[in-house]
């Protein structure tokens, strides 16, 4: 038999625990305790090649039990997971397999400076870890919500809420700034609320494009969906800036003002 983890709910087991359950009760998805190994992609998009998947070993398994589905990016899969060497409940992310050592080591580089900066608005790096070949981030558990979910549902915040939100989002942003890290992909999908409403800002760092083997396409390619928010200069000269996440905040207090961005449309 099969307990849910959200709402208890006791089922027949699953065939295959490398992959998602979905409980017939409350429908959220997770991964069976047990599970020797985790999905790379969102269900619907989920296919059983090998590489679709990430072997977790046991040094992993006996830290960590993965749980509910969080969410899912464009080369990402989050996880909620209890963390027993702390016991407290974290966020566990999985990337896509790197393109090679070289891209894996700058990533587990650069993320790893990420994790020393402290900071209220700054949602807290506990691990990064490379698991067959796939970078793995362990962070803070922010639980409630991004900042994307709240738009979706009321399309526009208040003044005070609106401004208040972009104050903590560039206090955050100056943290970074400060030991000259540049977050280069902040889009609302990125800024996450804590229940009576800090705002911490996730995913610093590079934005991770396994394909992106070579610089010359890094710059372009990397920037995917968080385009609406990057800066022209981003493109010109295919690097983020500080001055580039400042512009990106601008975009998202116009969009909480406003209920839309500046510039309407398909492509950069
Ligand atoms: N630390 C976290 N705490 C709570 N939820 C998170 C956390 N990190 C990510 N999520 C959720 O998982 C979703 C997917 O995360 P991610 O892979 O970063 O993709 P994206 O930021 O592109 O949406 C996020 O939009 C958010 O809803
Ligand atoms: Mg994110």
């Amino acid at each position: 038999m099969e307990t849910c983890p959200v709402c208890g709910v006791a089922f027949e087991a699953p065939a295959d625990k490398g992959l998602l359950t979905r409980c017939p009760a409350c429908k959220c998805d997770y991964l069976s305790s047990g599970a020797g190994a985790a999905p790379l992609r969102r269900p619907g998009s989920l296919s059983d090649r090998p590489g679709d998947r990430v072997t977790l070993p046991a040094t992993f398994t006996e830290r960590f039990r993965l749980g509910k589905l969080l969410g899912s990016g464009e080369s990402s899969i989050v996880f909620l997971a209890d963390d027993l060497s702390s016991d407290r409940r974290v966020a566990v992310k999985f990337l896509a397999r790197a393109s090679g050592p070289d891209q894996m080591a700058r990533f587990l580089d650069e993320r790893r400076r990420v994790g020393q900066v402290e900071h209220p608005n700054v949602a807290a790096t506990i691990d990064v870890l490379e698991l067959d070949g796939c970078p793995c981030l362990v962070t803070e558990y922010v639980e409630g919500g991004s900042l994307r979910q709240r738009l979706s549902v009321r399309k526009r915040l208040g003044a005070r809420e609106a401004v208040r939100v972009a104050t903590e989002v560039l206090a955050g942003l100056a943290a970074c700034h400060a030991v000259g890290l540049v977050h280069g992909a902040l889009r609302p999908e990125n800024v996450l609320f804590v229940t009576h409403g800090t705002v911490k800002i996730s995913d610093f760092g590079i934005a991770w494009n396994p394909d992106a083997a070579n610089e010359e396409s890094a710059g372009e390619s990397t920037i995917g969906a968080a385009w609406p928010y990057v800066a022209p200069e981003c493109y010109t000269e295919g690097e983020a800036a500080p001055g580039s996440d400042v512009y990106s905040a601008g975009v998202i207090l116009c969009e909480m003002l406003t209920g839309s961005r500046p510039y309407d449309a398909t492509t950069p």
